[in-house]
């Protein structure tokens, strides 16, 4: 399990890149790789800018047999109040392009947020590394 604390802009990119590797590690080729960082940066980025610091998780997984990445990103304030319109394509609070959270749900096989205000967001995301047998 790889734990990256996330204030900063550099921050980011250390998640971005620690999630690149660890999926390439884990064979996934490097289309899923690049999404899996992607993904992660956008979330990692989240956290600067929305919430000010929190952290990234990275951990490789194996069930039945196949291989994947879970990511977790969570911070401790100040939660989103709206999460379908969060979610949402072109919703921003911040005037931003407001397609991170959305991009990330597309990227990812699984992607699960919870939020609640005052006490922070969490989301929770899965990609395999590879497709499933027919
Ligand atoms: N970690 C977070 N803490 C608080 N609010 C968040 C967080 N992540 C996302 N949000 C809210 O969800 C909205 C949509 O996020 P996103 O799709 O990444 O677009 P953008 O970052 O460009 O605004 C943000 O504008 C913000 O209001
Ligand atoms: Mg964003």
């Amino acid at each position: 399990m790889i734990r990256v604390p996330v204030r900063e802009e550099a921050d980011v990119s250390v998640a971005r890149t620690l999630a690149r590797d660890l999926a390439l590690r884990e064979g996934f080729p490097a289309g899923r790789a690049a999404a899996v960082a992607t993904a992660v940066s956008e979330l990692a980025w989240n956290i600067v800018v929305h919430a000010g610091d929190g952290e990234v998780v990275l951990a490789a997984v194996i069930e039945r047999g196949r291989r994947a990445v879970v990511a977790v990103a969570r911070d401790g304030h100040p939660g989103i109040a709206d999460l379908e319109a969060a979610m949402r394509d072109g919703h921003s609070t911040r005037g931003t392009l407001g397609l991170g959270l959305s991009s990330a749900r597309r990227l990812m096989d699984e992607f699960a947020i919870e939020s609640e205000p005052g006490k922070g967001t969490t989301v929770t995301m899965k990609k395999w590394g590879d497709d499933p047998d027919p």
